[in-house]
């Protein structure tokens, strides 16, 4: 028996999902703990949506399990009342306000209108004033915002996404993003999809890389900025420092910028070039990526990747 209270809210073990030959899952396993913004990070065709599907019980898996708060997920699980999911299209009645639209949907299933948090979700949702007018007249990031007010009527504990800020123009993806932010200071745990890579390192606390349906790298995002690519460093003396650094596995270039030197490296982390100045009794005064996230993805999708292998690649 699994204690519930300190299992993962989310865990995906060996998942694997086939549409008839395509596979479009492969052996996929992560996990979010608590309070965590997790990004499933990877382009289109890589399998966010339909691993997003079996976590909500929309889909079977083919293979492997999906556990929601330490409980296996099937459609009609009881743990999915504490999620709420936007992984299809929200449709919203477009000449009734955005408010009438939230009670109408909370009410389908005979809950009372009195028991949903409305001011929470509105508060978070930012919609102002134009919650009174009819969806008909709303933006697409207003739409957005409302689908995420129904989404928090329910007081949920997990919030799934599925590429929250797509079709949305660059000022509605920051206001996401902000609400993305004040969801976060909620304390609630967040798992999205996205394929814009800089939106996940600016949103999400961890990462999961996963390209033909299969997990590339999973890890805070820091820990994924830090994992390979370009290092600046300032030491107290920086000749000696080059010939240590240059003497290290993986290490492809060093050389001397400004103050200090960039090291260019292929596997070595920066704890393992910290450890090695050190140890040859240097003073490390600055030790820190110059890479975005952005970069560390495109690198691994190279490292990993071997070719012909996926059947569920798409263009
Ligand atoms: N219902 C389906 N039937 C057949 N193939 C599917 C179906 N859903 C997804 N796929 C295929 O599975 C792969 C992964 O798709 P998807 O999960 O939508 O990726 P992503 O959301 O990362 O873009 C793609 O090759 C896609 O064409
Ligand atoms: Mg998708």
């Amino acid at each position: 028996m699994s204690d519930s209270r300190d299992a993962p809210v989310v865990a995906v073990e060996g998942l694997s999902k086939h549409f008839g030959n395509v596979v479009a899952v492969d052996d996929l396993s992560f996990t979010v703990a608590r309070g965590e913004v997790c990004g499933l990070l990877g382009p289109n065709g890589a399998g966010k949506t339909t691993s997003l599907r079996v976590l909500m019980g929309l889909e079977r898996p083919s293979r492997g399990s999906v556990r929601l708060f330490g409980e296996p997920v099937r459609a009609g699980s009881p743990q999915l009342a504490r999620v709420g999911a936007m992984v299809e299209q929200a449709a919203f009645v477009p000449h009734l306000s955005g408010l009438l639209n939230l009670k109408l949907w909370w009410e389908a299933d005979g809950s009372r209108w009195g028991r949903a948090d409305l001011d929470g979700a509105l508060a978070v949702a930012g919609l102002g004033d134009a919650v009174h007018r009819t969806v008909r007249t709303y933006s697409q990031g207003m739409k957005q915002r409302l689908g995420f007010a129904r989404l928090l009527l329910g007081r949920p504990e997990l919030l799934v996404l599925d590429e929250p800020t797509n079709g949305l123009d660059p000022g509605e993806i920051r206001e996401v993003r902000e609400l993305i932010g004040r969801l976060t200071e909620h304390g609630s745990t967040v798992l999205l999809s996205s394929h814009h890579l800089s939106e996940v390192e600016q949103t999400c606390t961890n990462v999961v890389v996963m390209n033909y349906g299969r997990l590339i790298s999973q890890g805070t995002v820091s820990e994924l900025i830090g994992s390979s690519g370009s290092v600046y460093i300032e030491v107290d003396d920086r000749e000696r420092a080059r010939t240590v650094l240059e003497a290290i596995d993986g290490v492809r270039t060093v050389h001397l910028q400004g103050d200090g030197l960039t090291v260019d490296t292929t596997a070595g982390r920066r704890s393992d070039l910290n450890a090695a100045l050190v140890r040859a009794g240097l003073q490390v005064e600055t030790i820190m990526p110059t890479q975005r996230l952005e970069d560390a993805f495109l690198d691994l999708l190279d490292a990993r990747n071997t070719p012909g292998a996926p059947i569920g690649a798409t263009s």
